[in-house]
């Protein structure tokens, strides 16, 4: 039998179905209240809203769960790597051998980045951030690829999978390589994804360059990490940006103007300046966990809390145990980590952060393992994007497939009622 919630107002009772998802989550359809009832639901920061349903990622923010398609996390960051994580995201399915083999190949087929964009990044100023850049940059390839994609075109929609994924990588590298006043770099055909993030950042002209196999599978670790986390901030941006039916470049150029915000993707950068102001100011974690504990102070302790998760974020144990290894191997000795992990269980274990439930999310120690391997700070949150961009994709195509009207939420209004327009020599 289907199960129904009910809901009076001043007397008059409504009765709503609900449904129920593959995991047991319930919700109340309650699309038809307006129309019956004439009131609204009120939910600031849509903390108990629902925008729509997704086969694409699973998250029990109670028990610290994540799965994509149905994989979970742990098993995927061991065993997967980051383009056939990217395809399961966006496709379904796991490839198989030939179709990641041929994904690869056709990412590689549009890797090349129309060469006027150089004169729209000649327009920025050096000191410009990267996310900023990479926004405009992204917003810029709509200009050169002014053909909106049809959703329904299998076709058509691959290709723009591909040309996303290869475009995206290269101007995402570009951002960096301004504000160094290096020449920009190529994609190389022979090498794979990960790996070409490095050459592009880091190769100069001047001398060869052979990325460090420990850093690349540390960085498509971490991208995995990243790469689709349901309905956050930038990926609701991506969608309802969609919903209007805007291209997917437009989408996700404004899907990177949400993750840069500090209490978002930017948090990465936040907790590593964070940290190395507790290390110059001689290392007082205690201190800086009372500055976060004080309602009049607006410190917060950046990298802690998450609106989903109330146990620990499963990425950051993950991450945490990287961060280790990874330095471990590299014989990077940084005094950051050791005051990182004095901040972890001096939080764990004090009223303020268990009675609130907040507990390291995946920022915390990712920009520790982003500075070990040589990422400037500036570049952690582009990161993430890099990272987020098949989470993006896969969330605006099944927006799209499965014709999903425009979001445009309703208020209550509580400015002035109805007045008078008072010329301006009487006012
Ligand atoms: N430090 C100190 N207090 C905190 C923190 C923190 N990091 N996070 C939450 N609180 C307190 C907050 O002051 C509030 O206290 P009270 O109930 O006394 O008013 C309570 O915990 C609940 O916080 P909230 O702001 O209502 O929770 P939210 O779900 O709206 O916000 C959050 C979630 C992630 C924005 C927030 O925890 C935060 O600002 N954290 C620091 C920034 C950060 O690390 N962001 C990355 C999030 S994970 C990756 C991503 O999404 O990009």
């Amino acid at each position: 039998m289907s199960k129904t919630a009910t809901l009076e107002i001043e007397g008059k009772k409504y009765e709503f179905p609900i449904s129920v998802g593959t995991e047991n989550e319930m919700s109340i359809d309650i699309s038809k209240l307006r129309d019956l009832s004439g009131a609204i639901t009120m939910d600031q920061g849509y903390k108990n809203t629902g925008a729509c349903k997704s086969e694409i990622t699973f998250l029990d923010g109670e028990e610290g769960i994540l799965h994509y398609r149905g994989y979970s996390i742990e098993e995927l960051a061991a065993k997967g790597n980051f383009l056939e994580v990217s395809y399961l995201l966006i496709f379904g399915e796991l490839p198989t051998a030939s179709q990641l083999q041929s994904f690869e190949t056709d990412i590689r087929k549009y890797t090349l980045v129309n060469e006027e964009m150089k004169n729209i990044i000649d327009g920025f100023p050096k000191t410009a951030h990267p996310m900023g850049v990479l926004a405009s940059l992204t917003s810029a390839l709509t200009a050169f690829n002014p053909k909106a994609v049809d959703p329904n075109n299998k076709e058509e929609l691959y290709t723009a999978v591909c040309k996303t994924m290869g475009k995206f990588l290269v101007i995402a590298t570009w951002t960096y390589r301004k504000t160094m006043g290096y020449p920009l770099n190529y994609y190389d055909n022979t090498l794979g994804y990960v790996e070409n993030f490095m050459n592009l950042m880091f190769k100069l002209p001047t001398e060869p360059y052979k990325a460090n196999p420990v850093i690349t599978q540390a960085l498509d670790k971490l991208f995995i990490l990243h790469a689709d986390h349901e309905q956050n901030c930038s990926t609701s941006t991506v969608r309802m940006v969609g919903s209007s039916h805007a291209g997917l470049f437009a989408s996700i150029s404004a899907g990177v103007s949400a993750l840069w915000g500090p209490l978002h993707g930017g948090a990465n950068q936040a907790v590593l300046e964070m940290l190395e102001e507790i290390n110059a100011n001689g290392g007082d974690a205690a201190k800086y966990m009372d500055k976060a504990k004080d309602k009049n102070d607006p410190f917060r302790l950046m990298g802690f809390g998450h609106r989903v998760y109330k146990n620990f974020d499963p990425r950051a144990k993950i991450i945490k145990v990287a961060a280790d290894e990874v330095l471990g191997t590299l014989g990077v000795n940084d005094p950051i980590l050791d005051i990182a992990k004095k901040l972890e269980a001096l939080a764990l274990s004090d009223e303020y952060f268990v009675s609130r439930k907040l507990y390291p999310n995946v920022d915390f120690y990712s920009g520790i393992i982003y500075r070990a391997l040589g990422i400037p700070t500036d570049m952690f949150t582009v990161m993430f994007a890099i990272g987020r961009l098949p989470g993006w994709i896969a969330q605006w195509k099944e927006m799209r497939e499965n014709k999903e009207p425009i979001g445009r939420p309703r208020q209550i209004y509580t400015g002035s009622p109805l007045r008078s327009f008072v010329e301006v020599d009487k006012r």
